[in-house]
């Protein structure tokens, strides 16, 4: 069995991904430019899984560099993480977006196409749904983007569906992730957002840290339980396992097979500041503001699909992702 190439693998997800990978029997190659990541996750990922791993410091869209991953290594798969994913920042910086992430993707797919390995799962997003009021959302709901970077994970399920039906030997997981959060319960990898968190979770760790003064809580006047919005997170081990299923079944089928990642239980950003309280002891100031401009009341998934096909399921409940996530913060903030 070929090593699985990861690319953007020393980032949130895709630290995570490693991990379950090793524990599932499967080596990796990483290819990381540590635009959002610091080189000593590579250290970290040795420690925990006890091997060495391969790991080049460069960007996706050399494809040169591509060319020499493919020929020192024998690659079976690839992951494809690598990209910006700020929502904010995407309508800001839009044609920084568009390159990174969608010209990445062309110049992995060309070298694949080169070196014939037609294998590949791509961290999509729920995003993708736009602003549909239908949920659960199940794969088959209407997409749609509401900004650049919803933008670029659509079109790249586009380009890699064109790409399936003029050659249908490739093999192609699309997994649209919900909302990840938590981290490994060594504490030792994890979520360190630059800045002011764009997040709810890791905003709240932050709180929770005496770093910022309280939770900004964006509307209570939506149509949900409590008025706040509600998200289906997702512990990001958990999401980390789907990808190790999705390589597995890519090795069953050929076909371009599309799947939801989360765990289908949607929580209010109330619920969500309770359980943080709970898990870290603490309290968590918060205020009611105005509501974010984009947000929709609800988002969460209906992950029969996944279940069906992948047997996928997540272990992890909402007290578990907030105390993992405080082990993880409480490890950096509080030392
Ligand atoms: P992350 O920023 O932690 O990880 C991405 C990694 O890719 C980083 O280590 C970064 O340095 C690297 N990278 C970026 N551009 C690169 C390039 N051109 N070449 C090489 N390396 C590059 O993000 P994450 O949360 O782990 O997300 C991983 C993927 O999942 C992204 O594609 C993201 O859009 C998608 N996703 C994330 C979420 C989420 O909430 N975290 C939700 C849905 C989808
Ligand atoms: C969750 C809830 C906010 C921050 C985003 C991207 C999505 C995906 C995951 C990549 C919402 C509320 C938030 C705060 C708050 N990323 N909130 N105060 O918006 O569901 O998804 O990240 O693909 O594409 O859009 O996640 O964590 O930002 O917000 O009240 O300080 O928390 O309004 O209801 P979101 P989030």
């Amino acid at each position: 069995m070929g090593k699985i190439l990861i690319t953007g693998g020393l980032g949130y997800i895709g630290s995570h991904t490693i991990v379950e990978l090793y524990n599932n029997k499967y080596e990796v190659v990483i290819i990381d430019n540590l635009y959002n990541s610091k080189e000593e996750v590579h250290k970290t990922l040795e420690t925990i899984v006890n091997k060495k791993i391969s790991f080049y410091k460069g960007d996706v869209r050399d494809k040169e560099l591509l060319r020499k991953i493919f020929k020192e290594n024998n690659i079976s798969g690839v992951i494809h993480f690598a990209g910006l994913k700020a929502v904010g920042e995407s309508c800001e910086i839009p044609l920084e977006y568009y390159n990174n992430n969608i010209y990445s993707t062309l110049v992995l797919l060309e070298a694949m196409k080169e070196y014939n390995v037609k294998r590949i799962v791509f961290s999509s997003s729920a995003t993708v749904y736009g602003l549909c009021k239908e949920v659960p959302l199940k794969e088959t709901a209407p997409l749609d983007a509401t900004n650049p970077y919803g933008r670029t994970k659509l079109y790249i399920e586009g380009i890699l569906k064109d790409l399936y039906a003029s050659d249908n030997s490739w093999e192609i997981a699309i997994l649209r992730y919900f909302n990840p959060v938590g981290a490994h319960k060594s504490g030792l990898i994890g979520e360190r957002p630059n800045g002011i968190p764009n997040n709810l979770v890791p905003y709240i760790a932050e709180v929770a840290a005496g770093i910022r003064p309280y939770v900004r809580v964006f509307g209570n006047d939506y149509d949900t339980k409590d008025g706040t919005g509600v998200r289906d997170y997702i512990h990001v081990s958990d999401l980390a396992y789907g990808h190790v299923l999705a390589i597995d079944k890519l090795s069953k089928v050929h076909g371009l097979l599309i799947y939801n990642l989360g765990t289908g239980n949607g929580y209010s950003v109330l619920d969500v500041i309770k359980a943080f309280e709970k898990a870290s002891n603490l309290e968590i100031p918060y205020k009611i503001c105005d509501r974010r401009p984009g947000d929709i009341a609800a988002s969460y998934a209906d992950p029969t699909k996944a279940y069906n096909e992948l047997g996928f399921k997540a272990k992890y409940g909402i007290e578990e992702m907030m105390e993992d996530q405080w082990r993880f913060q409480e490890h950096i903030y509080i030392k």
